[in-house]
């Protein structure tokens, strides 16, 4: 269906308002989100936040401990770890920790389940922060959220209409080997009017999202058309996103070439060696990351 940009935004906020009572984040993370908001927020702050919720608390430790970050020895406390990693590296890991309840639902078709997505947007995520560090962006923890959040779009349709998204995914067309015919992209479009970009925006907008993961989530498949200051941000998914796709059993229903744009590399400076070299390393890192839960 060809539709306008007003009637693409309509789409949109029909399918946030009709799931908002589902998509809603717990109290917790809301409280997070606040904190990395608020400049003057401490390690205290947090802590008080965090060990409210020992599952949550747990969550975070074994993450910490995972060999991701590579700490010497064990730690214990969500004290310790906020010393080690950083205030915003240990508000990220929280958010992170909270949101793998959102990614429920099930197999939708033999090529698509909401575990599948969400073991995809973990590697994604530690793609972000695999090429945050090797390019020296500095960007790691939050690359690592943008990453884990990117294709969240997805959940948004599959709690929006279920058969709408079980339709557009059959219209994709993946084979066994997960590769599509014609991008989820385009088949989204068809079907809902809309793609899974805009409806992750949407849902980021409504869960008062800092604006770079709104926009990551936006512009992970055109970074270049992400705002100038956030560009870098968006073409680290972007990157990430394609690496993610080129695992064993990657996701790539939208994103069936796996090429990283032209102007994303010239952006980040990736040349093809450390493509090549980080597909390797994330492969281990997922692994490890998998192990670990
Ligand atoms: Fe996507
Ligand atoms: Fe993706």
């Amino acid at each position: 269906m060809s539709v306008t940009e007003e009637q693409r935004q309509e789409i949109v906020e029909k399918a946030i308002r009709e799931i908002s009572h589902i998509a809603t984040l717990p109290e917790v993370t809301l409280r997070i989100i606040e904190l990395v908001e608020d400049p003057t927020s401490t390690a205290q702050d947090l802590h008080a936040v965090i060990s409210n919720d020992p599952a949550l608390s747990s969550r975070i430790l074994k993450v910490v401990n995972s060999s991701f970050y590579g700490l010497p020895g064990q730690i214990a406390s969500i004290n310790r770890a906020i010393v080690m990693l950083g205030l915003n590296a240990v508000k990220n890991i929280a958010i992170a920790a909270s949101l793998a309840k959102l990614f429920r639902g099930g197999e939708l078709t033999p090529t698509f389940s909401a575990k599948e997505l969400w073991n995809h947007s973990n590697a994604t995520a530690i793609g972000c922060k695999l090429i945050s560090d090797t390019c020296g962006l500095g960007l790691g923890d939050e690359a690592y959220l943008a990453g884990l959040i990117h294709d969240i779009g997805i959940m948004v349709e599959m709690q929006y209409d279920r058969s709408k998204l079980i339709d557009a995914l059959d219209k994709a067309g993946a084979g066994v080997d997960g590769i599509p015919k014609v991008s989820l992209l385009e088949t989204e479009n068809e079907v809902f009017g809309a793609n899974h970009q805009e409806f992750g925006q949407g849902l980021c907008a409504k869960w008062k999202f800092p604006a770079p993961f709104a926009s990551a989530t936006g512009f992970h498949h055109n970074p270049l058309g992400a705002p100038a200051e956030q560009q870098k941000l968006v073409a680290v998914v972007h990157a990430a996103d394609c690496l993610a796709g080129r695992l064993a059993n990657g996701f790539r229903l939208d994103n069936p070439s796996c090429e990283i744009q032209r102007e994303v590399r010239e952006l980040l400076k990736l040349n093809d060696e450390q493509i090549e070299e980080m597909v390797g390393k994330l492969q281990v890192m997922v692994q490890d990351a998998e192990n670990m839960i």
